[in-house]
């Protein structure tokens, strides 16, 4: 069965980002999917869009998309994506935001692309091969303390009605570091890690398609890249992530061990 190339992911994320681009600071349709969980007409545009240029070329492959849900195909090919990461973002005119898509063969991440069209920045990445921005080599931070370093986090969309809401790790976290932002888009919080933008990031209660992408061109950057257990496998529920360089990730480990309420 054919495979993807990874020209193939940044050519269907550049068409995307044009497709959110064109909606930006427009009047959207908002829908809510829970309370604080949001979707507009611009992510299922997008989506459409994604699913039927794939479907195109690749009629048997398996889909995990974030409105859709799954495309029943053939699971040693998966592509996991999300047409709008950062949508609450989108919807609120704030232009951090980005489309993700990423090919697993053999549950295995191979190729995985990011594009944040508003910067016009494209992160990709090929397993054994390296990890890019607009085609230039990135590389993690080298920096090895919690004091020198600029993390990043977010927090689930049911943090109203759970304990496991990341307020305490932050807390922590906030007290060790430089700082910890919150930019409201997964993927693009791990591309910015692989660039040594951040140091580290960690999330809990995730979807498959927010992190594929942006998870392996971390790893490709030269980041360990984990569930927040430290599992190697961090596309599979329950997901979480953690992704620092490996001297940084065994600090943030600790920190995130070190509950005591
Ligand atoms: C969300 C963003 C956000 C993260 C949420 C995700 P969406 O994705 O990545 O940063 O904190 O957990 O669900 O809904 O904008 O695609
Ligand atoms: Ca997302
Ligand atoms: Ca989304």
């Amino acid at each position: 069965m054919k495979k993807p190339k990874l020209s193939d992911l940044e050519k269907l994320a550049k068409e995307a980002g044009s497709i959110l681009r064109a909606g930006y600071n427009k009047t959207h349709q908002v829908e809510y999917k829970s309370t604080i969980d949001l979707v507009t007409e611009v992510d299922r545009q997008a989506e459409e869009f994604l699913l039927k240029s794939i479907l195109d070329k690749f009629p048997e492959h398996h889909i995990l998309a974030e409105e859709k849900g799954v495309v029943k195909g053939n699971n040693d090919h998966i592509w996991y994506i999300d047409p709008l990461d950062g949508t609450v973002n989108y919807a609120h005119n704030i232009p951090i935001f980005c489309v993700s898509i990423a090919y697993a063969y053999k549950r295995d991440l191979r190729l995985a692309t990011v594009y944040d069209p508003m910067r016009d920045e494209i992160f990709s990445a090929e397993r054994g091969k390296g990890a890019w921005l607009n085609g230039v080599p990135i590389r993690v931070s080298q920096v090895t303390t919690l004091e020198r370093s600029l993390l990043v986090t977010g927090f689930p969309y049911d943090m109203w009605n759970t304990s496991n809401d990341n307020l305490a790790n932050y807390g922590r976290f906030a007290k060790q570091t430089q700082g910890v932002r919150r930019l409201g888009a997964a993927a693009l919080d791990l591309c910015y890690v692989g660039a040594g933008r951040f140091e580290g990031f960690w999330e809990t209660s995730l979807q498959p398609w927010d992190v594929a992408a942006g998870g392996l061109i971390a790893e490709e950057a030269g980041a360990k890249v984990t569930d927040m257990e430290g599992e190697g496998d961090y596309v599979s529920y329950p997901v979480s992530i953690l992704a620092a360089p490996s001297g940084l990730h065994k600090k943030m480990m600790e920190v995130l061990e070190s509950k005591d309420d």
